[in-house]
């Protein structure tokens, strides 16, 4: 059972570091659509399909996929046209908690803006759905969170604090984010994999105009 229900929201999906980023970039990049898959193996069939199979576990690329989940892996003419399948240890999983409601989109830093203006015109309540890690909390994506507050302040009524926290947060982080994130739980585990160039990257507001919506499972651009 959902704490928050998705019925009757429009729900933001977000995992900063790195998997609503990768799929931001991929459309930026040309990519015609994204299937997100909560199951690996589920996944990995689609490569039968002529799918571009892409993803990790705990943050190392799946043995036998063709991409990882560092957003420099979709920015190549490899991907333009393509149908990509997507699992990730958090953020996939996400999406599949978020169906069920009225509208699911993709939120990033990289696509601030886009995601601000479609909330603006939007009629339904808002649900921001942070990935997290594994069930627990981390400070990316609530800061992703609280910019979206911070933004839309004037016509916002949370029926929490928790939208509240979230852009304090933000306001706290948002003059060096990469420094504030410096020491945080996804950026020690990525420094330890050797991936650092992906952290400022993903916390670069406004890169790209694109709204990734999810319809019939399915994530395309508007
Ligand atoms: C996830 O979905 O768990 C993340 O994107 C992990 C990662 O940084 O690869």
């Amino acid at each position: 059972m959902h704490l928050y229900p998705v019925q009757d929201r429009t729900v933001v999906v977000v995992d900063i570091f790195r998997a609503t980023s990768c799929m931001v970039t991929a459309f930026a990049h040309g990519v015609e659509s994204i299937t997100p898959f909560a199951n690996l193996d589920a996944c990995r069939s689609m490569k039968a399909k002529g799918y571009i199979t892409s993803g990790e576990r705990d943050g190392k690329k799946v043995e036998g996929f063709d991409k990882g989940n560092s957003p420099f892996e979709y920015m190549g003419p490899d991907i333009a046209g393509r149908k990509i399948a997507f699992t990730t240890t958090n953020g996939t999983q996400a999406i599949e908690k978020a169906k069920g409601a009225s509208k699911i989109v993709v939120g990033s830093f990289l696509n601030l803006t886009a995601v601000t203006r479609y909330l603006l015109l939007n009629e339904h309540n808002i649900l921001v759905v942070c990935a997290g890690w594994k069930g627990k909390v981390n400070q990316e994506d609530t800061i992703f969170a609280g910019a979206l507050v911070e933004k839309l302040k004037d016509y916002l009524d949370p029926d929490c604090d928790a939208p509240v926290m979230a852009q304090r947060l933000y306001r706290e982080a948002r003059t060096d984010m990469v420094d504030y994130l410096k020491d945080s739980s996804h950026v020690r585990r990525l420094a330890r994999l050797g991936i650092q160039k992906d952290i400022g990257f993903c916390l670069t507001p406004d890169q790209y105009p694109i709204l990734p919506v999810l319809k019939d499972g399915i994530l395309t651009v508007r």
